[in-house]
């Protein structure tokens, strides 16, 4: 994997300048079509956690709709309801992060602290929304594992559960945005501990826009969009699947599992295609066959063995 290393990075530094060289390496590594990169760039020896295996005509997302089309209920329904109204939140400092539940070691970190843990890597991965929409991403952070192993989860744990944090005073109430609030998302073991499962504090070689989950959110590329959760602060080991919001919302809807599958549809529409923004015709975007955990299936089926997917949606 790319990695800068510097345990000195402090959560302030996440700029373009820092990350560059990682990001050309990345780039690289990643195969992305359309981008100039310098010989030794490409040429450059590169340990290949195929964290970003793009397929060669793919594109990165342009920022302007990453940041501007979303789905933060906490600041409205609309897609373009938290590009207008998550910059008027000021990110409360310092921001921790909460860590118990099933482990040795509770412990509460703060920014700078989950900075030191690991160098930061870019690692650009398709997104695709349970909506049917996909974009291509350069996110920045690292593997979540290297946050969860510092509390030494006990022998109970068996699933993991995030919260996002909530602020009735800025957001909206849980009956205006018709989901129950804190926002929470929860990954089985395994899964947080995969190492394609980002702690995201960046994007595009900047910090986080608040719409996009200032100033950490998760990344599960192989996962409807939904369990990305944005704007964590708690994190809590448990042994039992946890309530997510979207399952408890709609359980025949929305599953715990949610990874991307185009043999289930959703009873309402088809999961078999997408529509990926930007592109195409006046950027009005394409579609596109969806790929079977979103393309990383290489990395991840191993973890479904056995494991009814249609059932387990
Ligand atoms: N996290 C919180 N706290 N609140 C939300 O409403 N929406 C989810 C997920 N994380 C959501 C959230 C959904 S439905 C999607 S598709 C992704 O965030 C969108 O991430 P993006 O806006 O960065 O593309």
């Amino acid at each position: 994997m790319i990695i800068r290393h510097s345990p000195d990075l402090r959560y302030s530094d996440v700029t373009p300048k820092q990350v560059y060289l990682n990001r050309r390496r990345f780039l690289a590594a990643s195969g992305v079509a359309g981008l100039a990169l310098p010989f030794a760039a490409r040429a450059a020896k590169l340990s290949t956690t195929k964290s970003s295996n793009l397929g060669g005509n793919e594109k990165v997302t342009s920022k302007e709709i990453v940041s501007g089309y979303n789905n933060y209920y906490e600041f409205g329904t609309g897609k373009q309801d938290p590009a207008e109204n998550a910059p008027k939140w000021k990110v409360p400092s310092p921001w921790t992060v909460q860590i118990g539940g099933e482990v040795m070691k509770p412990k509460t970190f703060d920014l700078d602290a989950i900075m030191k843990l690991a160098p930061v890597e870019e690692r650009i991965y398709r997104h695709r929304c349970v909506e049917a929409w996909s974009i291509v991403v350069p996110w920045i952070g690292f593997s979540l594992n290297n946050l969860l192993k510092q509390v030494e989860p006990t022998a109970k744990a068996k699933f993991v559960q995030f919260d996002t944090y909530y602020d009735p005073k800025i957001m909206l109430s849980p009956r205006e945005a018709g989901i129950p609030f804190p926002y929470k998302e929860g990954l089985r073991l395994d899964e947080a501990m995969h190492n394609l499962t980002l702690l995201g504090m960046g994007m595009y070689g900047e910090t986080l826009p608040n719409q996009n989950g200032a100033p950490l959110r998760l990344v599960i590329p192989w996962k409807y969009g939904f369990k990305s959760i944005k704007s964590v602060n708690k994190i809590t080991f448990v042994e039992t699947q946890p309530k997510t919001d979207w399952a408890a919302y709609a359980p025949g809807e929305y599953g715990f599992y949610s990874n991307v599958n185009p043999k289930r549809d959703h009873p309402r529409w088809t999961q078999a295609k997408e529509r990926r923004l930007g592109e195409g015709f006046l950027g009005r975007g394409i579609e596109k066959d969806t790929v079977m955990f979103n393309g990383y299936g290489d990395q991840v089926a191993g973890m479904y063995t056995g494991m009814d997917l249609m059932k387990n949606y």
